[in-house]
């Protein structure tokens, strides 16, 4: 496997300049249109409507939010708050069960599940028994296949043990473990002390449940990370044998995470040093693990289904990143869950307090979304293609929707000849080759086909493209 560039000391300057021309703020495309293009437009009302529509045999995907943590790392960049108190854990698993009901209800059916994520925040906040009880409730609610994968993110350093013995009683079939980084100075740059034998414990756990698939997630462009740290990290993650591995690129949005703000600027890699150090983790999994690269940022092994599915070009976009689940339908669960239905998007209320006043006053918490037009679908197939498979035969998915391709291969006409130029992607007039080096920068390939980007005045701010 080829690395994503040449030496550093060959391509230094190479480097700046493509750092200089792609690493605009662009979306991590885990929906089209993106989050910050929901509206108030879609509500309650039109939720409990698109769930009444949903066409009889569609099999479901469910993800189920949990906004709580022990503490907060100073990183963090999800939807979460430092919340400790067992009653309030207790009372927010009865509102995800009285949710459950009410979304059942308005399905009409026990529909077909093939896939439930669980995610935070931290899912193990809530106590065992918890757990428990709302899997046992979409059980009831819902028809889980025999096959039906349940996933669930874990936090190493805060896995009590009702809560890991709740995992087999759950059904849980793959285990995401929040790795990060296992350098001492950088955990304690980010307010995350975790040991490697922390971390090996919980995933000698996982493979004891007899978990089918362990993933890991790793971050570069942390503060005081250097491109030989990041390099270790991932040469004794390697040694965690995991299935999949996940590599984000710290995404500092101060802006929208206030806590962010105490990581001190100065102390954060600049644009070529992610870029380098992005290129050691992809040459130790690559050509030390042998790990196939995914996408933007996932490696799997070679056995493993996300590998088989991108190699079938099945892979699928999602709001977790990557996924082999095929179901057209995703319900969230619980505050700020973003579910994708056929008729476009709905998101529920963003904090706890939001999430459980509503749905305590008997009513859904959507409180954001959007409707999908036709253009909608046509471009996010093509921005799918090109995340997922990074190639995409415009007129061929163009043919598909029984659009006309003019509009595509315009864009790509116009916008990739820079791409091609840095010998970041080929293109024949109707298909897009993103290259090995473009890899990085494939969200500024997918940007080309985003009409909404387009729209200068309500510009929402990104995290970095690398
Ligand atoms: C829901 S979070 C964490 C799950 C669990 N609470 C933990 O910390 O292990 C899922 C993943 O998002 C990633 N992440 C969180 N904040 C990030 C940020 N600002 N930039 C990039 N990745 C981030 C981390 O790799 C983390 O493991
Ligand atoms: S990284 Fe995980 S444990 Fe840390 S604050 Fe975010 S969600 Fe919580």
């Amino acid at each position: 496997m080829t690395a994503i560039l040449d030496a550093p000391a060959t391509a230094g300057l190479d480097v700046d300049r493509l750092i200089a021309r792609y690493d605009g703020r662009v979306p991590r495309y885990t929906s089209y249109p993106t989050a910050p293009h929901f509206t108030p437009a879609v509500g309650a009302g039109v939720y409990a409507r698109w769930l009444a529509q949903l066409p009889a045999e569609t099999p479901l995907s469910l993800y189920l939010h949990v906004p709580f943590c022990d503490r907060l790392c100073l990183y963090c960049g999800c939807n979460t708050t430092v919340v400790r108190l067992e009653t309030s854990h207790r009372h927010y698993a009865a509102m995800l069960l009285r949710e459950i009901d009410a979304v059942a209800g308005l399905i009409g059916r026990r529909a077909t599940v093939s896939h439930a994520h669980w995610g935070g925040g931290t899912a193990t906040s809530l106590p065992g028994d918890c757990l428990i009880a709302v899997m046992d409730r979409l059980r009831a609610r819902f028809a889980f296949a025999p096959d039906a994968e349940v996933a669930i993110e874990l936090d190493p350093t805060s896995l009590p043990d009702d809560r890991r013995d709740a995992l087999g009683p759950m059904g849980v079939t793959r285990i995401s473990l929040g790795v990060q980084d296992l350098e001492p100075s950088v955990q304690e740059a980010i307010g995350r002390m975790q040991s490697y034998e922390e971390t090996e414990a919980c995933a000698k756990a996982a493979r004891a449940l007899g978990v089918g698939s362990l993933n890991l997630d790793l971050i570069y462009g942390l503060p005081l990370q250097t491109e030989e740290g990041v390099a270790r990290t991932a040469r004794r993650a390697l040694a965690l044998k995991a299935d999949r591995v996940a590599v984000f690129g710290y995404a500092h949005v101060p802006w929208m995470k206030r806590h962010q703000a105490l990581i001190p600027e100065e102390q954060l890699p600049g644009p070529s040093e992610r870029y380098a150090q992005l290129n050691a983790i992809h040459r130790v999994l690559t050509e030390e693990g042998g790990y196939v690269a995914i996408g933007l940022d996932h490696y799997a092994l070679p056995s493993d289904a996300m590998a088989q599915a991108a190699a079938g070009r099945r892979l699928k976009r999602c709001f977790q990143g990557y996924t082999t689940d095929a179901a057209p339908a995703l319900i969230g669960f619980g505050a700020s869950s973003i579910g994708s239905l056929p008729q476009g998007y709905v998101q529920n209320a963003p904090t706890a307090a939001a999430y459980i006043k509503e749905i305590e006053a008997g009513r859904l918490a959507t409180v954001r979304g959007v409707a999908v037009t036709p253009d909608d679908r046509l471009r996010r197939d093509v921005i799918e293609r090109v995340m997922c498979d990074l190639e995409v035969d415009l007129a061929a998915v163009a043919a598909e929707h029984g659009a006309d391709p003019a509009p595509l291969l315009e864009a790509a006409s116009e916008g990739l000849e820079k791409f091609v130029e840095d010998g970041l992607a080929s293109w024949d007039g109707r298909r897009i080759a993103v290259s090995e080096r473009g890899r990085p920068f494939v969200r500024s390939v997918a940007a080309l086909f985003d009409a909404y980007l387009a729209q200068a005045s309500d510009k929402p701010r990104h995290s970095r493209a690398v």
